[in-house]
């Protein structure tokens, strides 16, 4: 018996097929946000719920053709879901990514474990780590400092009214008024090394700013200046998380391998080594 397919299940097939040709690797989950975005209806009921009209069609297909180009999903969406909360986002600041949540999340966890936890972010963008330690931790006292001032304008409206104290600065001499005070340092810097411009793909080099992306020759570069600061900032006992690439998982440790104990590299989900952590030791 042959399925009589809804209109908007045909329209995921037509922008599906749309998006797999332009190279698009989500190209169904993506035309299901897109189109959930436009009619509002929740992304695994579209088939059977939504009926969209002329006008959301061709609102739909225009972002199709804008995916296509490869303009981030999250940047045609406006939001971007990380842990609990939804961050605004579009151009001018890094994109939140899932593999994050897992350090965020090591940072909430220890956070959890304190009755009066400090703890600062470096390197905030959108402020999506700062903005989950709030929510997950409403004791948690959150600061978090971004260079960039678009991003930080980002951070800022997605950080009103949360008591972050968020400020625009370079983490490299951030928070000097905090130097000794600090339970947490937790930081998603960039990371990725200036050759490697071939690998990345066209969503991330030509949307996300450069400031979040590149750090010198071996990538690391924002990593030393972070360990420098987090050694200022935390108090005896403290920790430190912080994000690197996938091939940094022994260069990354590496950085703080001198002054630090219990250094060790933590994977992601797909079990790549994805950030590495350490503590202040206690004299
Ligand atoms: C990879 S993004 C991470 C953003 C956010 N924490 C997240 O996980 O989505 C790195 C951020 O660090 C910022 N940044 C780069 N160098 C910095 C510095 N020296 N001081 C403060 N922020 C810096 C960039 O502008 C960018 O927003």
């Amino acid at each position: 018996m042959t399925r009589v397919r809804s209109q908007a299940e045909r329209l995921l097939i037509e922008a599906t097929s749309l998006l797999e040709a332009a190279g698009v690797e989500s190209a169904r989950h993506d035309a299901e946000s897109l189109l959930s975005h436009i009619t509002g209806v929740p992304r695994l009921s579209l088939v059977t719920m939504a009926k969209p009209d002329g006008i959301q069609r061709d609102a739909f297909l225009k972002l199709i053709e804008q995916r296509a180009s490869r303009i981030p999903l999250q940047h045609l969406t406006g939001s971007a879901a990380f842990r609990y909360v939804d961050l605004e986002v579009g151009p001018g600041v890094f994109v939140p990514r899932p593999e994050t949540e897992l350090l965020a999340g090591w940072a909430v966890d220890h956070a959890k474990t304190l009755p009066e936890p400090v703890v600062v972010e470096l390197c905030a963008g959108s402020g999506a780590i700062s903005l989950s330690l709030v929510h997950e931790v409403p004791r948690a006292s959150v600061h978090a400092v971004e260079l960039d001032e678009p991003a930080y304008e980002w951070a800022q409206r997605n950080l009103a009214g949360t008591g972050v104290d968020l400020r625009l600065g370079d983490m490299a001499d951030a928070f000097g008024d905090l130097d000794g005070t600090v339970d947490i340092v937790v930081a998603n810097p960039p990371y990725i090394p200036l050759d490697a411009w071939e690998s990345v793909a066209p969503e991330v080099r030509d949307h996300d700013p450069s400031l979040a992306l590149w750090s010198g020759d071996d990538g690391l570069d924002a990593m030393r200046v972070l360990e420098q600061t987090a050694w200022r900032l935390l108090k005896p006992g403290g920790v430190v998380g912080a994000e690197h690439a996938d091939a940094q998982g022994e260069s990354a440790p590496a950085v703080f391998a001198e002054r630090w104990t219990q250094v060790r590299d933590n994977p992601d989900l797909a079990g790549r080594p994805r950030f590495v952590t350490a503590a202040k030791p206690r004299r």
